[in-house]
């Protein structure tokens, strides 16, 4: 694997699956295969649960991870081409990639979208370079439009909580009072695409994702219609993708908080699991008495990013035997 971005990076979605148990089950089970490897792990934006479950994942593999946070440790980057750079930004991503490169195995970056060029973010730009000039394979680590590692552990969660073969998965939108970006209903949609599963996104009219995400899921805009019978509740903000109308790209056209996942919504599902890749604001998103309740696995999801990042980490070093 040179690269895990999209779904379709990670193959055959059941040999995942397989493999992320063992790997649950055995963590230092290839503590050989990193031995004297580095990973370089690249935050423009902040994190906790991705920072930390990618160093925990390196380290059961036996790497050497170093962080380094864009902005805060290093050099200010420039990340358009073709500027003149007589900004704050002392160098260009076009050094500092090949550079990194030379210093490590593996790369892990995290490169927010920017929601104000919507051509810019969804060309990935930023990510695209460093496939490109770094040589070395490259994880998104949530990039302008996708959060594969967050998706891959979403599905590795339901599968461990499904109570059959086929479950009801609902992702709705819930308000936030700042704009956030389409990565990880973007990537959800992708893998819940892919997967066994029975697939709807309920949203306010004006938050359709990017169709090549939306795939053949069924969109439903009454958000209590889509939720009857819901095995999983996967709850999200996102801000306007501007697919219908380009000008509000980025933006938050809603705040109704009618839309906020709580009791009453809870109470039409078939007793369904809530999640959420976190962080989350309590009583925005969703109130307190359904995420406190015994059927939030918000937990459990989190914890799963160490596995979905290691059988990524895994595969890759793997593949450069
Ligand atoms: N879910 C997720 O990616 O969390 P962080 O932003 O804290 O890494």
């Amino acid at each position: 694997m040179r690269s895990f971005f999209n779904v379709s990076d990670i193959g055959d979605l059941g040999k995942a699956l397989r493999e992320a148990k063992e790997v649950k089950a055995n963590p230092f089970g290839w503590k050989e295969l990193g031995k004297d490897k580095t990973i370089i792990l690249i935050f423009f934006n902040n994190s906790l649960r991705t920072r930390l479950s990618s160093q925990k994942a390196a380290l059961n593999l036996g790497m050497n991870p170093i962080v380094l946070n864009v902005n805060g440790d290093s050099w200010k980057l420039e990340t358009e081409l073709g500027v003149v750079m007589d900004g704050d930004k002392s160098e260009h991503l076009r050094e500092a990639i090949p550079v990194i490169g030379s210093y490590c195995d593996l790369i892990g970056v995290r490169s927010f979208a920017g929601l104000s060029d919507r051509e810019f973010d969804y060309a990935e730009s930023i990510l695209s370079q460093f496939i490109e000039y770094s040589g070395k394979p490259v994880i998104s680590l949530e990039s302008a439009t996708v959060h594969p590692c967050q998706a891959f552990a979403d599905l590795i969660t339901i599968e461990e909580y499904k109570t059959k073969p086929r479950p009801k998965v609902v992702m709705t939108w819930a308000p936030h009072p700042r704009a956030l970006p389409q990565a990880v209903p973007n990537s959800f949609a992708e893998w819940m695409n892919a997967a066994d599963v029975d697939f709807v996104i309920t949203h306010p009219e004006g938050y359709e994702l990017d169709p090549r995400f939306v795939g053949d899921a069924k969109v439903e805009y009454d958000q209590m219609k889509a939720l009857e019978g819901a095995d999983f509740v996967y709850a999200k903000n996102w801000s306007c993708p501007g697919v219908t109308n380009p000008a509000d790209y980025g933006k938050v056209i809603s705040k109704d908080m009618g839309w906020m996942v709580d009791a009453a919504h809870m109470a039409v599902t078939n007793h369904a699991k809530f999640m959420h890749c976190l962080p989350v604001r309590r009583n925005m998103i969703v109130s307190d008495e359904v995420i406190d309740s015994p059927d939030s696995i918000v937990i459990p999801e989190a914890a799963n990013r160490v596995v979905s990042a290691q059988v990524v980490m895994k595969r890759m070093l793997e593949d450069a035997l």
